[in-house]
């Protein structure tokens, strides 16, 4: 089930107004829906706090200047909209989604012209792990990264994100982790950390990636914890040699690879660092749960 999906009667908003979902209707004749021609976040929410939101919505700018889409708000407008969302939806940790889109035009490759964006937001209980999942870790499979060469923006089109998901799933692991001529990128819907000789290791930001907000938190929980860590490519032969392999997203948190590819990952449990990380990620957590909570934030 897709961690987003909220119930039916649930508040979500569609250009400009706020109603249940199964009163919200788009054209068949959107971009989204024709092309995939559109942009996306996902922003966790905890504690009514929306975490995070002035990265994701840079992220989500560099993603419209990246499909050349004029984003239709400004910061506090976005703020407002979001925090409207929250405050009517009955969970106290949520996961926004948040989707724009070319709008709906005649059938063309080409860019319309004065066509209104299409601006679609919804809301749902978070659902982080599950403790057995951190307490025993997850099974991941490696794929070959046959994705375009513009993962840095954060896009709908995601079907060769689907497509690697669902190849993993279907070998009885959770997720993909992705090689591009003989280097890990990422996961299929993760970033991707590794343990070599007590080093914490994770590819830098470049276009082969989504520069996701968890692997930003995680690199500063590291740096203030004095982990040894470093942001450098990290070769396929590091990854299968690792002690430690750790997949982080707003929605999986940090998680522990346990079983790569058939084959366990150090001694099969997850590591001590892995341990401390995720413990570090919690606090963090309860430290953002009792900041003041910001109505808008510019
Ligand atoms: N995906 N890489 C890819 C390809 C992703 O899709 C995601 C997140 C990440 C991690 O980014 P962040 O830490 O900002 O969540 C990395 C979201 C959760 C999704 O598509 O549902």
């Amino acid at each position: 089930m897709n961690r987003t999906t909220p119930p039916d009667d649930s508040i979500v908003y569609l250009n400009g107004e706020f109603l249940p979902l199964s009163r919200a209707r788009i054209s068949p004749l959107d971009r989204g829906f024709i092309f995939g021609d559109g942009v996306y976040e996902v922003i966790p929410v905890y504690a009514r706090r929306v975490f995070r939101l002035d990265d994701h919505l840079s992220r989500l700018e560099r993603s419209l200047e990246g499909i050349r889409l004029t984003n239709p708000y400004s910061r506090p407008q976005w703020g407002e909209i979001i925090s409207e969302l929250v405050r009517r939806s009955p969970h106290e940790d949520q996961s926004v989604y948040l989707q724009i889109t070319r709008g709906a035009a005649k059938r063309d490759h080409a860019f319309p012209i004065g066509v209104t964006p299409t601006v679609f937001l919804m809301t749902g209980a978070l659902s982080v792990p599950t403790p057995e999942a951190v307490d025993a870790g997850v099974v991941a499979a490696t794929m070959p990264d046959n994705r375009w060469l513009r993962c840095d923006l954060k896009t709908i089109a995601l079907l060769p994100n689907v497509l690697l998901r669902q190849e993993a799933i279907d070998a009885g692991a959770v997720e993909a982790v992705l090689l591009r001529d003989g280097w890990l990128t990422e996961g299929a819907a993760s970033n991707i950390f590794v343990v070599v000789d007590g080093v914490l290791l994770t590819p830098p930001k470049s276009n082969l990636m989504l520069p996701g907000i968890t692997y930003d938190v995680i690199l500063e929980l590291a740096a203030a914890h004095s982990m040894r860590c470093e942001v450098r490519p990290v070769s396929e032969v590091e990854l299968r040699s690792a002690q430690e392999v750790w997949l982080t997203s707003s929605t999986r948190e940090v998680l522990a690879i346990t079983r790569l590819d058939g084959k366990v990952v150090g001694d099969g449990r997850p590591g001590p660092l892995f341990r401390r990380m995720h413990g570090l990620f919690q606090q963090f957590k309860e430290q953002v749960k009792r900041e003041p909570q910001r109505q808008v934030h510019a």
